[in-house]
């Protein structure tokens, strides 16, 4: 039997029972939480709850409950509704079967659980038409400590003919409260992430991406639900979705007559009709659950730590502090310029250097703008003689890491490849091509494409041993979809065939170079999701590295996706997206809560700034454990209007933390920025060090010891309240 499959799922041999019993309910559990679904009288999967875990043996196994509810109008809600019978929302499952039919009723047929690994679990449920031979398979799979489950389908056609799959949703989940809250992200270039929350009405609300490529910039596949009110920090009831897929999906959410909410998630139907020989396979990306009563802090903590064990490359590595040559010399440098910002950003304590954009390229299509020689991988030898491996060794001889920017999915017009191989770039028949930024995108539903990106990386690594960095840029989405590799009756297949072939590229990538780290860029955060990110080391969080912008795109970036991820670089100023000016002090505050860089020419720095840079740098690699490893509490939030922003993050063991502030306004000169401290031992006692004192602390207890009760209720407060104040604290348990 042929597979097709969005996403490879590998799952380890089978260890724990596999029963099938129509009469007890399947229960999806982890530590602190429940999916609980029952077989009704007529056979088809219901699904009864998501939540707090239960204590007791459930009641769900009555004829009584489980008839109740089912009656004839179908309002008990089925686990994977299939457009036919009674279902009248957005299905999460839309076939045409062989003989031209559009109905589809799916019937429970058996279950099995395995434990893939340690702590985690597998549960795959088995639904059938009873008129038609298709057979769909609903795994979920529960990381017990974590408290994340991921849930996603596989559908196979053994009809006999061809099946067309109109929609083949990754979730769905149905949920009954008195109020719902949506908290999603809209955004543009430089302006990503930026948060909305609103309750939601009858009817329906989607969230959605048609771009192919470039997917999370305008809006992220991740969302908060929040039951019975806005989410609130540390209470309440708040479920968090996060799709891993980095091609075009939908997010349902609709409010339907009983009042329930129900939310379908996948890769989006537009355009994107696939077709299933007999004996094919389809099985969709997944998509991450998790589910707090203790309000969206926890929501967060539990992503993180999910990502940080089972979808980030190198998880426990502490990530080195960067210098990234973009910003700092753009595509203007030749090897001198180089060299000598390696011997800077040794001296001044970074540990790897990035070289961006702007190295290859020869002859008429060298890369001196952004106009040509996407494609033609080459070292610039009129810009760096040497090569690659002279600047490599460079870095390394500085005590220094060294890293390299390409774009291999995209081709300049201007470049030998678009010349050689025309039939290799995505086009929609004989329509122009259109470009943006003066480029197109290559058609990776092609295996020869495929081939030539790996080979790509392949040579780029193979062009100095010293490369242990790669930043992996996509500069434009896609328009005009089309496919000179895929037949006229299958280029609806473009949209996932073109996300698999980046995922089979990737994995490729993987097995061959698996020490490598590597960026996900893409003009900033344009491809952020958890199915890009499981092959990466972290990402590139936004073009714009403005510290007030960066606050509140950061702030709803580690919503979801950790600080160990979160590339977070000090620019110069004024800064060159927005033109404004801040301190040095401010703008490092705001990165040293990420993944710490740099984005400048260090020698534009003066004295004093350097020296207060080497110092930060230092304190940083102190605080970095914490930062990148610890939990995360929000203390303030940039959004609710204060003009404040604070977070803290706390130690695994709890025996240090660092906390951060922001003034976002100028507060007057009478207001302070008073807060309570999360996640210390009230019992315990914590000395508390200023980090990056410009003139004198703003902390009044600089340098003193406190009671963990006396920080976590009476609070602490800072005398900063002007524009662009800042503190930071170390917090160690003595
Ligand atoms: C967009 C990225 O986000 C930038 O950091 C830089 O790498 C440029 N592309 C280079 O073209």
């Amino acid at each position: 039997m042929i597979m097709k499959t969005f996403l490879s799922l590998t799952l380890a041999a089978a260890s724990l029972s596999v029963s099938a019993n129509e009469n007890s309910p399947i229960r999806v559990s982890t530590d602190d939480t429940e999916m609980v679904m029952t077989v009704s009288g007529n056979g088809n999967l219901v699904h009864n709850y998501y939540g707090k875990k239960f204590k007791n043996v459930l009641p769900y196994n009555t004829k009584e409950y489980r008839e109740q509810p089912d009656n004839g109008a179908g309002y008990a809600p089925q686990a994977f509704p299939a457009y036919g019978g009674y279902v009248m929302i957005s299905p999460a499952l839309k076939l045409i079967h062989g003989d031209g039919s559009h109905t589809t009723h799916l019937k429970y047929v058996s279950h099995s659980v395995t434990q893939p690994e340690e702590g985690v679990t597998c549960t795959e449920v088995k639904l059938k038409d009873p008129l038609y031979d298709i057979e769909l398979t609903l795994i979920y799979t529960a990381y017990g400590k974590e408290n994340v489950i991921t849930q996603s389908a596989r559908l196979t056609n053994n009809e006999g003919s061809r099946l067309t799959v109109e929609n083949l949703a990754s979730t769905y989940l149905p949920l009954h409260a008195d109020s719902y809250y949506l908290t999603h992200f809209h955004g543009v270039w430089a302006t990503e992430m930026q948060l909305v929350e609103e309750q939601l009405q009858p009817g329906i609300k989607s969230i959605e991406s048609k771009r192919g490529v470039q997917a999370t910039q305008t809006a992220n596949p991740a969302f908060l639900l929040s039951l019975n009110g806005p989410a609130r920090e540390d209470a309440g009831e708040v479920y968090g979705g996060a799709l891993a897929w980095s091609g075009n999906y939908k997010l349902t959410f609709e409010q339907d007559e009983c009042g329930r909410m129900n939310v379908v998630g996948g890769v989006n139907d537009f355009a994107s009709t696939y077709y299933l020989d007999n004996g094919e396979s389809l099985t969709t990306p997944e998509m991450v659950w998790t589910f707090s009563n203790r309000g969206r802090g926890q929501v967060s903590r539990n992503l993180h730590d999910w990502i940080r064990h089972h979808s980030l490359s190198h998880s426990d590595m502490e990530r080195p502090v960067v210098l990234n040559s973009w910003e700092g010399a753009y595509m203007d440098f030749d090897e001198k310029t180089i060299t000598d910002m390696i011997d800077d950003a040794a001296k001044i304590g970074v540990e790897m250097f990035v070289l961006d954009d702007g190295w290859f390229g020869n002859g008429e299509y060298a890369r001196n703008t952004d106009h040509s020689g996407l494609g033609d991988w080459q070292v610039n030898t009129q810009k760096l003689p040497r090569g690659i491996d002279y600047l490599a060794k460079h870095a390394v001889k500085k005590g220094l890491k060294f890293g390299i920017w390409i774009e291999p999915e995209m081709v300049n017009p201007k470049s030998r490849l678009a010349e050689t191989h025309p039939e290799w770039i995505v086009k929609s028949g004989n329509r122009d091509k259109l470009q943006i930024r003066q480029q197109w995108i290559l058609d990776l539903t092609n295996p020869e494409v495929q081939d030539f990106i790996v080979k790509t990386f392949d040579d780029v690594m193979g062009m100095s041993r010293d490369i242990s960095y790669i930043k992996w840029d996509a500069n434009r989405f896609v328009t005009d979809f089309g496919s000179d590799y895929l037949p006229a009756d299958r280029q609806s297949h473009f949209w996932i065939d073109y996300t698999k072939g980046l995922y089979s590229v990737y994995d490729r990538i993987r097995q061959k170079h698996p020490d490598v780290m590597i960026q996900l860029c893409s003009s900033g955060g344009a491809r952020l999701d958890m199915g890009a990110l499981k092959y990466h080391d972290e990402f590139w969080t936004s073009d714009n590295t403005n510290s007030l912008d960066r606050i509140r795109i950061q702030n709803s970036t580690n919503l979801f996706y950790p600080a160990i991820a979160t590339a977070s670089h000090v620019s110069t100023s004024p800064n060159h997206q927005t033109g404004m000016t801040a301190p040095l002090k401010y703008r490092f505050d705001v990165a040293m809560a990420g993944r710490l860089g740099l984005e400048l020419q260090p020698k534009h720095l003066n004295e004093e700034e350097w020296a207060f840079a080497q110092k930060a740098i230092e304190a940083y690699k102190k605080i970095r454990p914490i930062v990148q490893f610890g939990d995360l509490y929000r203390l303030k939030n940039p959004e609710d209007g204060t003009g404040w922003a604070s977070h803290q993050y706390v130690s695994k063991d709890g025996k240090e933390a660092v906390f951060f502030a922001y003034s976002l306004k100028y507060h007057g000169r009478t207001t302070f920025f008073q807060t309570r401290l999360k996640g210390l031992d009230p019992d315990k006692q914590y000395r508390i060090t200023e980090l990056n004192k410009k003139d004198w602390p703003s902390f009044y207890g600089d340098g003193k010891v406190f009671p963990g009760d006396y920080l976590m209720n009476e609070g602490i407060s800072l005398g900063i309240g002007n524009n662009f104040d800042s503190t930071v604290l170390h917090i160690e348990e003595i």
